[in-house]
Formats: structure tokens, sequence, C-alpha cells
């Protein structure tokens, strides 16, 4: 059998997330400057194609099993079909992470095309305050994305990043909006991913404190189901009075860190793999790819970058590396 994408610290990375483009629709103040990012030429990202032979080598021999793709905002591809559907010939679960602007199209066309689920990121159901973290008023299509994707049979998922005194308030109201829908919802710290490097520890909404948040409306009990290194903890939801209303998420990058069990390999979307969300040191497997590598010599490269992966991020917020390229580059 093969050892598959093993590290230094015993891990094996059994879960690829493919960024598909750096460019975006909306402008979250956590991720990009209001004012974009350089947009990186299209024949520097990957083809379907060569996405299609990455994720068969990553299916086929080193026993990945789930294959996510991000960006950006994976909806901008055109090609985003095509991909799902080539990629839907290997042997994985396969799911995009998106802000669902464009969804209501596509989201039967994905399904058909062997998507599984989707992950949506929505850090608000108020229209204002979405404006606000956003820079863009499509509050609207947002949620007929979700709706769309619901009705396609996709499983749906929100993520959530709270921020003190812009949404936080309004963390209960995104619950019940969830729990009425079925859709899971996770709240996920932020992180300093922003390229403009505007993070700071003080503005970030805890784990914890989102916990004493919900706890004031609801009932939260730990799931007991095993994490298998996913980065949320799962916890069963019901009201004060004990009636059972669905799950909740929460994702402590920060304070509760899940590196010791980290099961995630990337591919930027110029083919880069990333061993790590917070490592900067990047190996080009598109290069060689176009200058005619064989199997074998991609293979190894991959797993030479993994190997390197770093046992974590830093210790605390005040340790943490500030990667040079934001969430949007890297794919989240
Ligand atoms: P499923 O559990 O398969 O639904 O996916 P997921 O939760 O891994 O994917 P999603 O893209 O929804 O990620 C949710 C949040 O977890 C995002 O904010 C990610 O950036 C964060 N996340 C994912 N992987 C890592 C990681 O390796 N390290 C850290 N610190 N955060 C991560
Ligand atoms: N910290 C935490 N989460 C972030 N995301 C984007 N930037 C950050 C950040 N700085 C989230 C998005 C999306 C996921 C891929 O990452 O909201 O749900
Ligand atoms: Fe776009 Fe996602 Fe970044 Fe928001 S967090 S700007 S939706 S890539």
């Amino acid at each position: 059998d093969d050892p598959g994408l093993v590290d230094r610290f015993a891990r094996r990375a059994v879960d690829l997330r493919v960024s598909l483009t750096e460019r975006c629709n909306l402008r979250c103040t956590y991720c990009m400057p209001a004012e974009g990012l350089p947009v990186i030429p299209s024949d520097a990202l990957m083809t379907a194609a060569e996405i299609d032979r990455l994720v068969g080598l990553a299916a086929g021999t080193l026993g990945v099993r789930k294959v996510r793709f991000t960006g950006g905002e994976p909806l901008l591809r055109a090609d985003l079909v095509d991909i799902v559907r080539r990629c839907s010939a290997h042997d994985v679960e396969l799911s995009i992470t998106t802000n669902a602007i464009g969804l209501a199209n596509r989201a039967q066309p994905l399904a058909d095309a062997g998507l599984r689920r989707v992950n949506v990121s929505l850090d608000t159901v108020d229209p204002d305050v979405f404006a606000e973290v956003t820079r863009r008023p499509f509050l609207d299509r947002v949620l007929e994305g979700i709706a769309a994707a619901a009705d396609a049979g996709l499983g749906v998922k929100v993520n959530a990043v709270l921020l003190r005194g812009v949404n936080d308030h309004l963390a209960v109201d995104l619950l019940a909006w969830c729990l009425e829908r079925g859709h899971e919802l996770r709240f996920i710290e932020q992180m300093p991913l922003d390229p403009g490097h505007a993070w700071d520890g003080a503005t970030m909404v805890t784990a914890e404190e989102t916990r004493a948040l919900l706890g004031e409306h609801y009932r939260l009990e730990p799931d007991e189901a095993p994490r298998d290194g996913a980065p949320a903890e799962r916890y069963r939801v019901s009201t004060l009075d004990g009636a059972p209303l669905g799950t909740v998420g929460v994702i402590a990058s920060i304070t509760e860190s899940f590196c010791a069990d980290c099961t995630r390999t990337r591919l930027t979307a110029e083919g880069h793999v990333r061993s790590c969300l917070f490592s900067d040191d990047e190996v080009d497997l598109l290069g060689p790819l176009r200058a005619g590598a064989d199997d074998a010599v991609l293979l190894e490269t991959w797993r030479r970058a993994m190997w390197a992966k770093p046992r974590d991020h830093g210790d605390d917020a005040d340790g943490i590396v500030h990667p040079s390229r934001g969430m949007s580059a890297i794919g989240g």
C-alpha cells in the first residue's frame, strides 16, 4: 500500500483543497482589500485537464479521499462544471467552498456532474451588515444560491466569521436561520490571513466567546461523532428546555488549534503544493507538469512538499505566523 502524503510528524493528508482562482466578486474585509488583488494571468492557472491529472494522482496513488474546490470564488471559473465532471471519474468526494453568488444557475448542473456538497460563506442574513462585511449588496443572490443548492440535493453547510462589533450581535439570528433550514452552521475564528495584515487578536471573536453567546439562547452539547482531523468541533443544539434543533460547529483555528491532526494538502490556483495554510513554502507542480514530467516525478515532488509540512502555525495569537499570501490566494 502506498504510504501517501505523510509528513515528519506522522500526519497523513487525505483531504485535498484545490484553489481554482484568486478572483472573487465579494470583498470581505477580513479577506481582501477594497480594491481587490492583482489578477493572475489566466494562462498561469491550472486548466481543467491539468486539475484532472493532479486529482487523479492524488486519488489514484496518494490515497486522497476528499477534494474541495475553493478560491477566491470557484464559481467564477466558467469551466467549473467541466472540472467537477472530469474529477468525478476518480474515487473522491467532491465539494466546493463558495460565496454562492451564481450558484442559483449552476447548482443542478454541478450536482449532475458529481458534486456532493457546498460550504457557503455567509456571515449574516442582515442585508446591511452583509454589505458592510462583504462591501457588496448581494445578500439576495447568496440566499438564492443556497436555496438552489438545497433543491439540487447538495449538502449545505454555512461558514461564518464573527467580527466584534460588526456581526457578533447577530450570531444567534444566523444560527436560528440555519437551524430552520437544516444547514450546519460553523463559526470560524478570524485568522491573520488578510493581505493587508489588519488582523489583530482583539477583533477576533474566540470560540469560547462564541459558545457563550450561543449559550444564552440554546443548549450546546459536544457531539460524540469522531472528529477525524476536521477543523470544526461540533455541538448538538437544543432549546434551553431540551428540544433538539440540529448541530453547530466552531472552528477554533487560533485558540484551540487542530494542527496536530491535520489531514490537509492544498494546491494553489497556479498549481503549487501548499503543505499548510500558514506556510509560504510552496512547491511548483504545474511547472514540471507542463514541462512534460511523468507521474513518478510529480508524485515524488508532491510527497517531498508534504514531508516538509510545519508542525503548526505557532502557539498562540501573538506567536502566529502571518503568511504573505492571503486567504483568497490560498483557498481557505
Ligand atoms: P468539511 O468538513 O468537509 O465540510 O470542510 P471544511 O470545514 O474543512 O472546509 P471549509 O472550506 O468550509 O473550511 C472551513 C474553515 O476551516 C475555513 O475558514 C478554513 O479556512 C478553515 N480551515 C480549513 N482547513 C484549515 C487548516 O488546515 N488550518 C486552519 N487553521 N484552518 C483551516
Ligand atoms: N479568517 C477566517 N476565515 C476566513 N475566511 C476567509 N478569510 C478568513 C480569515 N481571515 C473564510 C471564509 C470562507 C472560508 C474559506 O474561509 O469566510 O468561509
Ligand atoms: Fe471572496 Fe471568500 Fe474572500 Fe469573501 S472570504 S472576499 S467570499 S474569497
